[in-house]
């Protein structure tokens, strides 16, 4: 009974208002105004059948519902700890917050990490630290068969399309990097005009919808690829495979978030949902797959090609490695995307239980290419939650030569992880496309944070690295991470990372948890063969 008590509280205190209105003091009528309402709310409540909460709970039942809404900011703001991960902690945002804003940085008091506790990770500093002068770290990303190398900052902004974002966050991330020197990948929705407003340096993602260079079918169209792809602001060409966070998965923007900008910078129509297939139609196979890449090489003028994925299957890899050996053709890059990576929309069992964390997809793919002999060839870069100066150093000890990040420039340009992406109302103006929501964000001051965090960033590698006796992140090695082990040993590396020698697999001698792998991968297919 005592759920009803507030309903018949208000319908008692209805009543009453009513008669004391009508006999006493007409003034008491007011209260009714108040009352009324929520004696239809109640009522409605108990004959509703929609909300059982509702049913039992008529008036109160709503409090549960509004405090639903407003969960994820109550949690943020009154209860999570500093070291809590959804999916990024108070302790990461805020590092990012402070250097885009450019306030100090500096921890007062030590740290707040359970040294002692498995997984605790440092690098071992030197008695004579070494003295960086210079801490714009450069990479250049180009092969034997690229005419028109990049030297890349070993930072950049990873993809997110325009669609998934709204205009003046390209806008605000294409300017922070024309103005820190670094390049920002497209995402897979192509080159929008507001990418060209400030000229920072594009890596042009294609991926299975070939927006920007597709047939009205949705089948790649060369033509339009080499005229889009001679634009000396594209710097390099990233063919999509898949994402961690929901790899295998295509993607749809709904008709209804498809905009006349949109819908030309993909070259797709406005009247129907925007369609990312699941898998790609210009390859089927990882020869097909060189094939592609020595063609986009060719269609580009020699700009750097490369790939990205999340590692799934390990023989699908290895099958793309032997196609390289086999055809003599190799990327200028690959990117391995990890499953903690973000996305602005996914299904729930994907992200939550598709592909392989990037550290383990890294360290295999730094393996396999160093078995392979390919080493030297081909650049790899690593994406998936990287935000402080210790997570680049620890890519790059997995084997990365750099490093992309999406949510960590998102966090400079100010998301406050609100994580409602996908519903076209993100509090911060970033990742919808209604314009009174977008114009929160001052592109130009934006622009500087986005700068500011990665110039800031660089300078605290440059720390970690001279304090570590080492002058470029180049130099970083596995046995740079010191892991503290379960039974509280010190290990110098991460010990379930597989290394391996120089041209191993050539010479047949393939490390065990790998041999039943590279036994049955393919270049022909991206299915096994049998051994
Ligand atoms: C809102 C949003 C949109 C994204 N869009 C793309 C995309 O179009 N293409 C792509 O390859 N990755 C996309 N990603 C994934 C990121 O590029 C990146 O690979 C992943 O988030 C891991 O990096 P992070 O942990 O630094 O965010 C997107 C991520 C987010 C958060
Ligand atoms: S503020 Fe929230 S909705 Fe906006 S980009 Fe960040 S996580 Fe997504």
């Amino acid at each position: 009974m005592s759920r009803y008590l507030i309903l018949i509280v208000v319908l008692a205190l209805a009543a009453t208002s009513t008669v004391l209105a009508l006999t006493v003091e007409p003034a008491i009528g007011w209260l009714l105004v108040l009352l009324l309402p929520l004696v239809f709310l109640g009522l409605h409540d108990l004959v509703q059948r929609q909300h059982a909460i509702w049913r039992n709970y008529p008036i109160t039942g709503h409090v549960r519902f509004l405090l639903e809404t407003f969960r994820a900011e109550i949690r943020q703001y009154f209860i999570e700890g500093e070291r809590d991960r959804l999916p990024f902690s108070l302790e990461q945002r805020s590092l990012v917050y402070r250097r885009a804003k450019q306030v100090n940085d500096a921890q007062p008091f030590g740290t707040i990490h359970d040294m002692d506790a498995p997984g605790a990770m440092w690098m071992p500093h030197a008695i004579q630290p070494a003295i960086i002068p210079d801490c714009d770290f450069r990479v250049m990303i180009g092969g034997p068969d690229c005419r028109q190398p990049y030297l890349a900052s070993v930072l950049n902004i990873s993809g997110t399309s325009f669609g998934s974002f709204g205009a003046r966050a390209i806008m605000a991330f294409n300017h922070g990097a024309k103005l820190g020197g670094f390049a920002h990948n497209t995402g897979e929705g192509s080159i929008s005009s507001h990418h060209r407003v400030h000229r920072g340096a594009l890596i042009w993602q294609v991926a299975s919808g070939y927006f920007g260079c597709r047939t009205p079918e949705g089948e790649f169209d060369p033509e339009r690829f080499r005229q889009q792809a001679a634009d000396p602001q594209v710097r390099m060409i990233e063919i999509k495979l898949s994402q961690g966070a929901k790899p295998g998965h295509g993607g749809v923007l709904p008709r209804a978030k498809l905009t006349p900008e949109i819908a030309t910078a993909r070259g797709v129509e406005l009247d129907r949902d925007c369609i990312s297939p699941a898998r790609h139609s210009a390859f089927s196979s990882p020869l097909e797959l060189m094939r592609f890449v020595d063609r986009l090489r060719t269609l580009s003028e020699g700009k750097p090609v490369g790939f990205k994925l999340a590692i799934g299957y390990r023989h699908e890899f290895m099958g793309i490695v032997k196609a390289m050996l086999e055809t003599g053709i190799a990327p200028d890059f690959i990117v391995i995307d990890g499953s903690e990576g973000g996305t602005g929309a996914a299904p729930v069992e994907l992200t939550n239980h598709v592909g392989m964390p990037v550290a383990d997809g890294l360290s295999f793919a730094h393996a396999i290419l160093t078995g392979a002999g390919l080493r030297d060839r081909v650049r790899l870069a690593a994406s998936g939650k990287a935000i402080s100066a210790f997570d680049l150093c620890r890519f790059h000890a997995l084997g990365a030569d750099y490093v992309m990040a999406a949510r960590a420039f998102m966090f400079s340009i100010g998301c406050i992880q609100a994580r409602m992406c996908h519903t076209n109302r993100c509090p911060t103006g970033i990742t919808t496309q209604d314009p009174l929501r977008q114009k929160a964000i001052d592109v130009a001051e934006k622009a500087q944070r986005v700068a500011a965090f990665h110039r800031n960033t660089m300078h605290a590698m440059a720390e970690l690295l001279a304090a570590s006796g080492l002058g470029h992140p180049g130099d970083l090695r596995p046995h740079h991470i010191h892991v503290r082990a379960r039974d509280g040993q010190i290990l110098r590396g991460e010990p379930r990372f597989i290394q391996m020698a120089q041209g191993t697999l050539l010479n047949g001698s393939v490390p065990d948890p790998y041999r039943q792998d590279w036994e049955c991968a393919q270049a022909a297919s991206f299915t096994a063969g049998l051994q």
